[in-house]
């Protein structure tokens, strides 16, 4: 098993764990944190490389080694099985963690988020940009990923905390992550066998992946339940926290 992960966490009972996007960190979930610990123990990880967790080495990782770094996370600190959510490039570690570790989930969430694999053109696409990040950082990526990242009705305070987290992840980080996702499998097959609860959420606005991939998501998943949040796009949790911890919360009671 691989070393556990760097996380904050607030609140107490059963626990809510989650997994942040691309190339970002434990910091999206604030609104989380703050606005449902009354309900749930809410543990957010730092995936390797970035935040409170260690770096990882030049050869990078898998996506599927993030899933066990989050599972040998959620065996340290005792958690039993686990609330798992996971946001985009999250939900694709969550999609390998229910793979490879299914009796430590008890529920889903998978928000802004899709189960398909990538085309050949974008994992062409994934290693011009992982060699543009490791000569340039990420701020490489703030005149394209960062544009499409939210509602136009989103305030610049949110977008500076996105590109607050951009800074903080290391270019070799970020590249690792991009190279991750090239390799990652296709999940869809396995969406119709999918029996353990599942809320998917998704961003009316989302410009990255538009909200008719998130309600097919929620289609294929025979348990699921779909919620479209107004007034956010691809970062819904931080640019419409009220209307995604309501979300959280009706499907987790
Ligand atoms: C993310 O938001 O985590 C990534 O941009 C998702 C992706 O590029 O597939």
């Amino acid at each position: 098993m691989p070393a556990p992960l760097g996380y904050d966490a607030s609140g107490s009972g059963q626990p809510l764990v989650l997994v942040h996007g691309f190339p970002l960190d434990r910091t999206m979930w604030t609104g989380q944190l703050e606005g449902l610990a009354d309900t749930r123990q809410v543990i957010a990880v730092d995936l390797p490389g970035r935040g409170r967790s260690a770096s990882i080495s030049p050869d990078g990782l898998s996506i599927d080694d993030y899933a066990d770094s989050v599972a040998a996370t959620i065996d340290s600190l005792g958690l039993g099985a686990v609330d798992l959510a996971g946001l985009s490039m999250g939900g694709y570690v969550v999609f390998s963690l229910l793979r490879r570790h299914p009796t430590k989930v008890r529920s889903l969430l998978l928000i802004d988020t899709k189960a398909g694999d990538d085309t050949p053109e974008a994992k062409e696409g994934r290693e011009k940009t992982a060699a543009l990040v490791r000569e340039q950082g990420t701020a490489a990526l703030l005149d394209s990923l960062f544009l499409k990242l939210f509602s136009p009705a989103t305030p610049d305070s949110i977008r500076d905390s996105v590109r607050l987290m951009f800074e903080n992840t290391p270019s070799e980080t970020a590249a690792a992550d991009l190279l991750a996702m090239r390799d990652r499998i296709d999940s869809t097959p396995e969406l119709a066998t999918i029996s353990i609860p599942t809320l998917v959420i998704h961003g009316e606005d989302d410009a990255l992946m538009p909200v008719d991939i998130g309600s097919a998501l929620a289609e294929a998943i025979p348990a699921a339940t779909f919620v479209a949040v107004p007034s956010a796009g691809h970062m819904a949790p931080l640019e419409n926290p009220e209307a995604v911890n309501a979300a959280i919360r009706d499907f987790l009671a």
